[in-house]
């Protein structure tokens, strides 16, 4: 982090400020390792990899962590050369393509394929996650002179109640313990006249139990993350062209390869046949292996916008199952 991204950034349990206690390392004017301070509660916060850290840095999350370690780019669309994360983040979000001069709050920013789109914008993003994520976002974000990355939790985040214009959770709430309590932080943070915009995965009744993924989570989600991986790997390699051949039996090929769980993208996004393997192998594992995955159905969603007491409510099913996009009221405190 650089000496002026301090001010984007509190305390998360009191939100007092925080000051730079210590400066082990710094490089071309950016601090490598180093610890950040608050006055207040007088705990302090390791700055390490240039990355302020606000949680253990070992957590439920570490599966994520090695996700993003070995698919840092795989979705990037820098990478792939498909405008497939910029079309979700403009689509789903609905925001303007120049947000300069506001503040974005990315929680759960992952590998930070979306912290590209939003620096995009020319807003400030602060960007963090709960897992080790936060080093492969750093890596392609962080030299970005309106990307501040912090590794932190969505139930106390590091950053000031009220301080944010947007607010942007995707692909995150349904892989946190308790998404409804996850969902209520977040509109703290948005200024008044500000907008929230969430995803989780959507629970369509009785045909989550159709979905095979649940049988096998009970086990893949207790293994150990590098061992899932390579077994998820292994399998996609093998299972690839026999995937291919099912993938075109009419109607119900696309299904029968999911329900096999391989993350068959292939007629959905224009990719090649090496990135549709790659983006199988991720997504494969991203299935099995996080430690909560709680769909939710479309009037729950509803429910909790109704009791955050957001205006301009939008609740749909879309990108990732269910998207919800609100605005916080101007005469709503915290
Ligand atoms: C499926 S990934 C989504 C990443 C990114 N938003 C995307 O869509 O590409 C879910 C992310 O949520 C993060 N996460 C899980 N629990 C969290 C928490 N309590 N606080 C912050 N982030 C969390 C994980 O570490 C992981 O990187």
């Amino acid at each position: 982090m650089k000496r002026e991204h301090l001010k984007y950034l509190a305390c998360p349990s009191c939100k007092n400020d925080l000051f730079i206690d210590l400066i082990e390392k710094e490089t071309n004017n950016k601090i490598e390792k180093g610890s950040l301070k608050c006055p207040k509660c007088n705990e302090s916060y390791e700055i390490i990899n240039f990355i302020p850290r606000f949680v253990p840095l070992k957590n439920y999350a570490e599966g994520f962590g090695l996700e993003w370690k070995l698919h840092a780019h795989t979705q990037y669309d820098s990478y792939t050369g498909v405008n497939i994360s910029e079309k979700r983040f403009f689509e789903e979000t609905k925001w303007p393509r120049d947000l300069s001069g506001q503040l974005i709050l990315e929680v759960g920013s992952g590998g930070g394929r979306f912290t590209e789109q939003a620096a995009s914008t020319g807003a400030i993003i602060v960007s963090i996650d709960y897992s080790q994520a936060v080093e492969s976002n750093y890596n392609y974000n962080g030299d970005k002179g309106n990307v501040i990355i912090a590794q932190g939790d969505i139930y106390n985040l590091p950053v000031k109640y009220g301080y944010f214009d947007k607010v942007l959770c995707i692909g995150v709430l349904q892989h946190t313990p308790h998404p409804k309590k996850s969902f209520m932080e977040l509109p703290k943070y948005i200024k008044a006249g500000g907008s929230l915009v969430i995803d989780i995965y959507a629970n369509k009744g009785i045909r989550k139990l159709f979905n095979t993924k649940y049988w096998v989570r009970p086990i893949t989600k207790r293994m150990n993350p590098d061992k899932l991986y390579t077994r998820c790997k292994n399998y996609v390699e093998f299972m690839w062209p026999l995937s291919k051949f099912i993938n075109k039996i009419p109607y119900i090929g696309k299904n029968i390869n999911w329900a096999l769980l391989i993350a068959d993208y292939r007629g959905r996004y224009n990719l090649s046949e090496n990135l549709l393997k790659e983006w199988a192998v991720l997504d494969t594992f991203d299935m099995l292996s996080p430690a909560h995955d709680s769909p939710q159905s479309l009037n729950t969603i509803k429910g909790w916008f109704r009791e955050a007491n957001l205006d301009n409510v939008e609740v749909v099913y879309g990108y990732n199952g269910i998207e919800g996009r609100g605005i916080k009221k101007k005469d709503l405190v915290k």
